[in-house]
């Protein structure tokens, strides 16, 4: 028999901040190709609205929705609790979730110059993106412990983990907060120690760094941006589906402690 290393059914797959747009679109990869999807995110309303787009989609897709703060030990603890009563193992964690501002026309922060930066701010943004990371890690790895087929933990870092924000392509005083390419530079570091951590327990860990996404961003932002990639344009949403797939699968077997990077060959030049 052929075994479809790609296959994702069977797997039970929680992801972190899936009621933003990466979040939903990493769920619709997952659904596409079987797996069952355990969407969680601090913002229940959208959760739930994202829950209804999918089912309407397609009314066999297998998700349960959670409301989770990924800071909060205890938010996460009382999931893990719901699993645990229905019996729910988990397989693979994505770390997704983190405080990601969209440079579009709405974009009003303007804090986020060095000088302004708050402690709060910084505190507040790291809580999320790393140390959510830590938390979900810590609870929900220790969990996978028990499967005897061993588990995958994903942490989504970007393209920021690799090279830092140019900041002449964000307007004046709407830079990329400093915190952004700390937490992604940081989550490679969780990535590495997980990724030994456990593997005797056959749990794997890998970082997927993607490019940005184009969505609403102002017209002067995308006019910079596209000069700094060779590929002249933004990833599309859905062009991160079969990476997503590959990590969560038996098909990235031996792929551990590495980080992929996506970005349309931004970082080459
Ligand atoms: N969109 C991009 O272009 C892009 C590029 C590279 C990397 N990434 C990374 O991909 C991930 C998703 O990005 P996105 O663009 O979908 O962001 P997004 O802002 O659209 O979604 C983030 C989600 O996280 C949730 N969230 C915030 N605080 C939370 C908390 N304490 N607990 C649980 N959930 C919380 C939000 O409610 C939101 O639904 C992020 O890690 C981001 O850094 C995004």
């Amino acid at each position: 028999m052929v075994l479809n290393k790609f296959s994702l059914k069977n797997k039970n797959i929680l992801i972190t901040g899936a009621a933003g747009s990466l979040g939903l679109e990493h769920s619709i990869a997952l659904l596409n190709v079987g797996a069952k999807v355990i969407m969680t995110d601090i913002d229940l309303l959208k959760l739930n609205k994202n829950k209804v787009e999918l089912l309407k989609k397609n009314k066999k897709f297998q998700l349960l929705c959670f409301k989770m703060d990924v800071s909060s030990e205890s938010s996460v603890k009382k999931v893990l609790k719901n699993l645990k009563k229905k019996k729910f193992k988990i397989d693979v964690l994505i770390n997704n979730a983190c405080l990601n501002p969209k440079f579009d026309n709405k974009f009003k922060n303007n804090n986020t110059a060095l000088e302004k930066f708050s402690l709060k701010n910084w505190e507040r943004e790291i809580k999320v993106g790393l140390t959510g990371a830590f938390i979900c890690s810590k609870i929900f790895g220790n969990y996978m412990k028990k499967n005897k087929t061993g588990g995958v933990i994903i942490n989504i870092a970007s393209e920021y983990s690799v090279v830092t924000p140019d900041h002449r392509i964000y307007s004046k005083n709407n830079f990329k907060p400093i915190t952004y390419p700390v937490i992604k530079t940081g989550l490679i570091g969780l990535t590495k120690y997980l990724a030994t951590y456990w593997i005797d327990k056959g749990i794997r860990c890998n970082a997927f760094s993607p490019g940005g996404v184009k969505e609403n961003q102002n017209r002067e932002f995308l006019t910079k941006v596209k000069k700094l990639i060779p590929m002249k344009r933004m990833a599309n949403k859905n062009e991160y589906h079969s990476v997503i797939q590959f990590l969560c699968s038996d098909a990235s077997s031996y792929l551990n402690g590495q980080n992929i990077l996506m970005d349309g060959g931004r970082s080459i030049w």
